[in-house]
Parts: structure tokens; C-alpha cells; sequence
């Protein structure tokens, strides 16, 4: 699955998802497209259904309605094929602290994906790792067991686990929230050139002083309605957010 094969690398149709055991569905009638090489930046208060729009595309949830296709796929259907393409930062995440695998191995494991069942790991595999790893200056802590890492530490593996997939769609659930302000002017760039090698870059996000100084592609939620979707420059994203009247 590459890029150039669909213009559309995301397209969902009348979304409707709801939680095992939930009284009313969280995702309400959701409908968008992304292309290639776009940044979107997802907001929206807490609770608004963020992180459920994200697991929605990335089939983690079944959907109550509508359709979910993700690089040609349909989800939650061709799930596991998408979740192999697609970087995924997930926002909640908690190592223990004997977790079992060094920043390295887990930097290492976004390869598995794309080197599939039974085979080794090339070369390319390895240093496509340490490249990634060498991009968010975590080289040092290789050797170091994950569960044993700061919070910010810890997101800097997990994005780095994903630039080292090579993904097709790179989805971040507020990437920025344990980084350092050093940090995020990093991130940010570095996101800004997977969104230039044409990989749109998907990002629920608070932090509106980290991004990249370019067109912004904002989608606004509330209450599992999409309630915006509009563009906006870097500088002025927060203000388009806030100008979001707050349905009652
Ligand atoms: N695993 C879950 N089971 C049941 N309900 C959930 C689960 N995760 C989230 N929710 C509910 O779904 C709604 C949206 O949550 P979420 O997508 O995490 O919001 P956001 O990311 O916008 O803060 C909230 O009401 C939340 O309580
Ligand atoms: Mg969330």
C-alpha cells in the first residue's frame, strides 16, 4: 500500500462507533476525507470523542453505521492489514517498569509490520530503527528498559517506533503532552517532513504553540459530532478553536 495508490488516504462515511457496554454511541454521524500530504490537527473539548475517532480509523472499534476506509481498506474489517500501514502514537499509554524490551527492541519492533511472519530483520530494517532513533536523540537510551524511562522519554520511543514503521498515515494522539518545549519544536519538525514526503499527519493536540508554521488542516469535535473542518494557519488555530461556539 504506498501512497500514490489512493488520493484518498482516509475517507470516513457517516461514522456512528459506540464502547461494549455504552448506553449511546460516542461517534456521531462523522464524515471526512484526508489526502496525502495534508496536516490536520483534530480539537475539541475533553470527552469530545477524539481518541474514539482515531481508534475508528484505525479499526479498533467496530462501527455501529458508516464506513471506514483507510488507504484503499475497509476497517474494522482489513484492521490488522491498516494497523500495519498506519502510525499510531496512542495518547494513554503506561509501561510497567519490568516490561520486558529496551527502547531499542521497541524502536526495532515498528519494523515488524513490514517485514512480516518467519523473516529477519535486513539491514535496511535495522537502520531504518536507528535512524528513527537517532531523530528524537534517544541513541543513548537504547539499552535502557522502557518501562523504566520518564513519560516524555517514553513518547519519544513510541514516536520513534513509528517513524520507524514507514507508515503510509501517521496518527498522534497529543504527541506533545510529556514533551519538553526543546522537544516539541523537534517533533514538530520532524512531523513536518513526513507530511512533505506526502504522509498526511493526523494529530489531536492542545498544544497549539508547537506547530509547524505551514496550512493547517482543522477538524473540531464535540460531543462525537464533528463540528468544524476548516484550515487556519499555525498561529491562528487556537483562536479558530475557541471561536467554535460550544453546543449547549
Ligand atoms: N474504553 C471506553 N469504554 C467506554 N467509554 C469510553 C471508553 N473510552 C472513552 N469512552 C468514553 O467516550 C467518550 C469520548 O472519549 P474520548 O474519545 O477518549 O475523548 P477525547 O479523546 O476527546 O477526550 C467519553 O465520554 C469517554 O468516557
Ligand atoms: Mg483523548
Amino acid at each position: 500500500m504506498t501512497v500514490q495508490e489512493s488520493c484518498s488516504l482516509i475517507d470516513l462515511k457517516d461514522v456512528w462507533t459506540t464502547y461494549e457496554g455504552a448506553s449511546c454511541p460516542v461517534i456521531k454521524g462523522v464524515s471526512f476525507t484526508i489526502k496525502a500530504g495534508e496536516f490536520v490537527v483534530i480539537g475539541g473539548p475533553n470527552g469530545a470523542g477524539k481518541t474514539t475517532l482515531l481508534e475508528a480509523i484505525t479499526g479498533l472499534l467496530p462501527l455501529v453505521r458508516g464506513t471506514v476506509t483507510v488507504c484503499g481498506k475497509g476497517v474494522p474489517h482489513e484492521g490488522t492489514t491498516v494497523r500495519c500501514n498506519v502510525g499510531y502514537v496512542i495518547q494513554n499509554f503506561d509501561f510497567h517498569p519490568f516490561t520486558p524490551y529496551t527502547v531499542e527492541e521497541v524502536v526495532r519492533m515498528g519494523r515488524y509490520g513490514r517485514i512480516g511472519w518467519f523473516k529477519r530483520e535486513s539491514k535496511e530494517d535495522f537502520e531504518v530503527a536507528q535512524d528513527a532513533m537517532r531523530k528524537l536523540g534517544i541513541e543513548h537510551l537504547k539499552d535502557e528498559l522502557i518501562g523504566k524511562l520518564s513519560g516524555g522519554q517514553q513518547q519519544k520511543v513510541l514516536i520513534a517506533h513509528n517513524l520507524a514503521k514507514k507508515p503510509s498515515i501517521l496518527l498522534l494522539d497529543e504527541p506533545f503532552s510529556n514533551l519538553d518545549l526543546i522537544t516539541r519544536d523537534e517533533v514538530s519538525s520532524l512531523l513536518c517532513q513526513v507530511c512533505d514526503s506526502g504522509v498526511p499527519v493526523l494529530m489531536v493536540s492542545h498544544a497549539f504553540d508547537s506547530l509547524p508554521d505551514r496550512d493547517i488542516r482543522v477538524l473540531v469535535m464535540q460531543g462525537g459530532h464533528m463540528v468544524l473542518d476548516s484550515h487556519s494557519a499555525a498561529g491562528n488555530v487556537a483562536d479558530l478553536i475557541r471561536s467554535v461556539p460550544v453546543a449547549g
